[in-house]
C-alpha cells in the first residue's frame, strides 16, 4: 500500500486530532472536573473514529470527483470511475490506477496519431496515383482529338483509326474508374457476399474454357491438374470467386512465358478447406516486391504490364475478395521460374 493513500492520510490526520483533543480534554477535566479524568478513552475513541471515517470520506468524494474529471477528458466515463471506486474501497492506490488510465490513454493516442499520419500518406499516395493513371488515357484522347480537328477528320487513312484509339483510351478511363469503385465499396464494408454451395472444380473448368482465347493471343496453355470427375464443394461467393480465378489466370497468361506459356491451375484437398494455385512459367516477380504486389496500382515492370493493358487494380481486388471471406492469398516464386498464386475457401 502506497504511505499516501486516503487511508492512511485519514489515520493520521485523525491520531493528531485525537492527541490535540485528549491533551484539550485532560486540561479542561484537571482544571475544572478532575473526577472525569477516567472517562478519557470514552472521549477520544469517539472523536478518533468519527474525525478518521469524516476524513477519509472527504478525501475520497474529492478524489472521486477529480477522477471523474480526468476520465471525462480521456472518454472513459460510462464503465470506469465506479470500477475504480469499487478498487478505492478494497484500498488501492486509486491515483496510482488512474495515473495508469491516463498512460494507457495517451499511449493510444500516440498509436492513433501515428495511424492517422500513415493514412494521410496513403490517400495522398492514392490521389496521386489515380491522376497519374488518368492522364495517360485523357493526354491520348485530347491528341486524337486535335489532330481530328485540325483536319484529320477529313482524312480517311487516319479518321476511324484515330477514333478507335480515343475509343480504346475512353475504356481504359472506365475500367481504372470501375476497378476503383470496387475497391472504394470493399474498404467501405458495403460489398455483400452472397455465399453459396458450389463446385470449385467446376467453375475452375469454367473459367479456363472462358480465358482460352486470351491464352491463346499470348501462346500459352492453360491446364487443370485436378481431374473433372473429382468434386469439390465449397461456401463461397461464386461469382466473386470466379472474378479471382480471372484474374489470377489473366495475370499468369500476361507475365507468363511470351514462347511457351504453361499455366496450371490446381486444388487441393487440405482438413478444413481447399486451396487453389495458379502457377505460370513467366517473368516472376522480384523477391522484394512479394509482398507489394497485392497494392493498388503495384506494377513490378510497369511498361509491360500497362502495355498489356493492366489498371494494376486486379490483385488489390482479389485480395479484397478473399479477405472479405476471411480466407488468405499468398504469392511465391517457383524455382524453376514464374510464380504461383494460391488463395483458400472454405469447405461446404
Ligand atoms: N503471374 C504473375 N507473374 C509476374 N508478375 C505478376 C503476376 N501477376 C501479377 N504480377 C505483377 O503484379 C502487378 C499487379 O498485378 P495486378 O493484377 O494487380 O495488375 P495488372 O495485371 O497490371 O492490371 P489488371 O489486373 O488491373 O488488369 C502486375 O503489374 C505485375 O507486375
Ligand atoms: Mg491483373
Amino acid at each position: 500500500m502506497a504511505t499516501s493513500s486516503p487511508k492512511t492520510i485519514a489515520l493520521i490526520d485523525s491520531l493528531i486530532i485525537t492527541l490535540v483533543a485528549a491533551l484539550a480534554y485532560l486540561l479542561f477535566s484537571w482544571l475544572f472536573f478532575p473526577s472525569w479524568l477516567y472517562l478519557l478513552p470514552v472521549f477520544v475513541l469517539p472523536v478518533f473514529l468519527t474525525s478518521y471515517f469524516i476524513i477519509r470520506y472527504s478525501i475520497n468524494k474529492f478524489i472521486y470527483e477529480k477522477i471523474t474529471i480526468i476520465y471525462r477528458t480521456i472518454g472513459q466515463l460510462k464503465t470506469k470511475p465506479q470500477e475504480e471506486l469499487k478498487k478505492k474501497k478494497s484500498g488501492e492506490d486509486v491515483l496510482e490506477i488512474v495515473n495508469q488510465a491516463v498512460l494507457e490513454w495517451s499511449e493510444e493516442q500516440k498509436q492513433k496519431i501515428a495511424e492517422l499520419k500513415k493514412m494521410a500518406d496513403y490517400r495522398r499516395e492514392f490521389v496521386g496515383n489515380v491522376s497519374h493513371e488518368l492522364k495517360t488515357p485523357i493526354f491520348n484522347i485530347q491528341g486524337y482529338i486535335l489532330t481530328l480537328l485540325d483536319g484529320g477528320i477529313n482524312d480517311e487513312k487516319v479518321n476511324i483509326k484515330y477514333l478507335k484509339r480515343a475509343k480504346k483510351s475512353v475504356d481504359r478511363m472506365i475500367a481504372i474508374v470501375e476497378d476503383l469503385e470496387e475497391i472504394t465499396k470493399f474498404e467501405a464494408g458495403e460489398m455483400k457476399l452472397k455465399k453459396e454451395k458450389f463446385d470449385l472444380n467446376e467453375l475452375v473448368r469454367e473459367v479456363v474454357e472462358y480465358m482460352e482465347m486470351k491464352a491463346g493471343e499470348y501462346n500459352a496453355v492453360l491446364t487443370t491438374e485436378t481431374p473433372s470427375s473429382q468434386v469439390f464443394y465449397a461456401n463461397a461467393d461464386k461469382k466473386r470467386v470466379r472474378q479471382v480465378l480471372v484474374n489470377l489466370i489473366d495475370n499468369a497468361i500476361k507475365y507468363g512465358d511470351k514462347k511457351r506459356g504453361m499455366v496450371k491451375i490446381s486444388i487441393f484437398d487440405f482438413h478444413d478447406y481447399y486451396l487453389t494455385e495458379i502457377s505460370d512459367n513467366g517473368i516472376g516477380i522480384p523477391e522484394e516486391y512479394l509482398f507489394r504486389v497485392f497494392e493498388r496500382f503495384f506494377r513490378t515492370d510497369k511498361a509491360r504490364s500497362r502495355e498489356a493493358g493492366g489498371t494494376g487494380l486486379g490483385l488489390a481486388i482479389v485480395k479484397h475478395i478473399i479477405e472479405a471471406h476471411h480466407q488468405k492469398i499468398s504469392v511465391r516464386n517457383n524455382p524453376e521460374g514464374g510464380s504461383t498464386f494460391s488463395f483458400t475457401l472454405e469447405k461446404a
